[in-house]
């Protein structure tokens, strides 16, 4: 392995390194992202209205477009030592094995047992349920990795914890399924008939195989009919593109200690989180005038929100029972293909990165799910880390870039989230070696579909 001199493989943070503080980017961009919307009475959600499904002190954290530093708790600080700092790895043996010039860097934050970031907004979210006194929260999980990472919180803080598991991803991952309930969750395949919602939307879509759309219905319904319970989310909201500002604020820290300048920095993007919190502090100085820096976003083909999809205020979920973000979307109707990427199977975006993307600050690529799969092995043969289906949609644009730059002879310096490991994916991995892997990518005609049940809002 070549190494240069003074970079290390793998850059940690000391403990008294780490981040003290999450980075809201809300507070420096010029065009906000547009307010969540009442959709009885298209008004913007007052607090007293959003209390009534999350925690209050997460409620201030939504509505705060202004204030650009906030303090982490040192409870949730004592949490983070246990996974965190999480390293910034050079990828030499991949540099080397593709004979770029181009120098790779990713961020690894699959160290942890829920296998994926999202850990960094569990802890937050069921720390400020427990601090507002709540009996438990519910939410929804794709792929799984979000639903565990909240029973490992909510374990951790005593906390009751009720999750709805996209139906496809509770059978193909059973492993999951008991890991979350090893931590103390209840875990119910959704649709389910446990809620209104549920009921309705076996009836209309018998044998559907669930979204986290529809799964996001079925936990707000719960939480908003449970005393002493709150919905919390792992994605797309804007207090978790904060939380997750702990990525980007780390990988900052570890580049500067080495005087490191990222010319591109890569991240996929499902619901916007991970990528959103890599890219905060990055994000920042390119919006302060400061630096400038290439933003990819990368989406599977089979789920093209920020590519194919339109740019209108929606709901986030089947059943229509949430507030309507404005956001990059295929609309809520539209259910994908069943691909291998849980995580990435959302019809709409974070309304942060929707903006920053509306706004040109930002590109986005969507990638065949054979091409990704391609990429994580190659990946895992090489660097040794075996990533999730969604990391490795990251991965590919990663490669495709040091590929670029090995034709041009440019020496970019290229900055990835590798979100999470892929050990419960195993029965992608086995579909991709049996060559039996499709790319399911919707028509004109199917998107269409999805845009038709789009909400009729007026412009402002
Ligand atoms: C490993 C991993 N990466 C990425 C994502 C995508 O989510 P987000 O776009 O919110 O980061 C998920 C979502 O479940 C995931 O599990």
């Amino acid at each position: 392995m070549k190494t240069e001199k003074n970079i290390p493989y793998k850059i940690y943070l000391d403990e008294q390194e780490m981040p003290k503080k999450w980075y809201n980017v809300r507070a420096d961009m010029k065009n906000k992202p547009a307010p969540l919307l009442n959709p009885g009475t298209l008004q913007p959600m007052t607090a007293e209205e959003l209390g009534a499904v999350f925690c209050d002190e997460l409620v201030q954290q939504e509505l705060d477009n202004d204030t650009a530093y906030i303090d982490i708790p040192q409870e949730i600080l004592d949490f983070y030592k246990m996974y965190r700092p999480s390293p910034l790895v050079r990828a030499y043996c991949l540099e080397e094995k593709l004979q770029t010039p181009a120098k790779i860097y990713y961020k690894f934050e699959g160290n942890n047992t829920s296998g994926s970031h999202k850990l960094n907004s569990a802890i937050a979210q069921a720390y400020y349920a427990k601090k507002q006194g709540l009996k438990g929260v519910t939410t929804e999980t794709g792929a799984g990795q979000w639903g565990t990472a909240l029973s490992m919180a909510c374990a951790y803080l005593g906390l009751d914890c009720n999750v709805y598991m996209v139906k496809v991803s509770y059978e193909q991952k059973p492993f999951r399924r008991e890991v979350m309930r090893t931590y103390g969750a209840t875990v119910t395949p959704s649709p389910s008939t446990t809620t209104e919602i549920g009921k309705k939307i076996l009836a209309e879509h018998p044998g559907t195989t669930g979204s986290l759309g529809c799964a996001i219905s079925e936990a707000v319904e719960t939480a908003v009919g449970k005393e002493g319970y709150r919905y919390v989310l792992g994605s797309v909201l804007n207090q978790v593109l904060l939380h997750q500002s702990i990525i980007g604020m780390e990988t900052k820290a570890a580049l500067d200690k080495y005087g490191i300048e990222p010319d591109i920095i890569i991240g996929c993007a499902g619901g916007g989180s991970n990528l959103g919190g890599l890219i905060s502090p990055f994000m920042g100085e390119k919006l302060r005038g400061e630096k400038d820096y290439q933003i990819i976003a990368v989406e599977p083909a089979s789920c093209p929100s920020l590519t194919r999809g339109k740019f209108a205020y929606d709901f986030c979920d089947t059943g229509m029972v949430t507030p309507l973000a404005k956001m990059y979307t295929l609309g809520s109707d539209f259910i994908p293909s069943p691909n291998h990427a849980g995580g990435l199977r959302y019809h709409g975006m974070s309304p942060v990165v929707s903006q920053l993307y509306h706004d040109g600050l930002m590109e986005a690529r969507s990638v065949e799910q054979t091409s990704v799969f391609e990429a994580a092995e190659q990946f895992a043969r090489i660097e040794g880390i075996l990533p999730a289906p969604e990391s490795s949609h990251a991965i590919r644009v990663a490669i495709d870039e040091a590929l670029k730059c090995k034709e041009t002879g440019e020496e970019k310096t290229i900055v990835f989230g590798l979100t999470g490991t892929g050990y419960f994916d195993m029965m992608a991995y086995e579909k991709f070696n049996n060559g039996e892997m499709s790319d399911d990518i919707p028509t004109d005609a199917d998107l269409e579909i999805g845009f038709k049940g789009l909400p009729d809002i007026p412009e402002k």
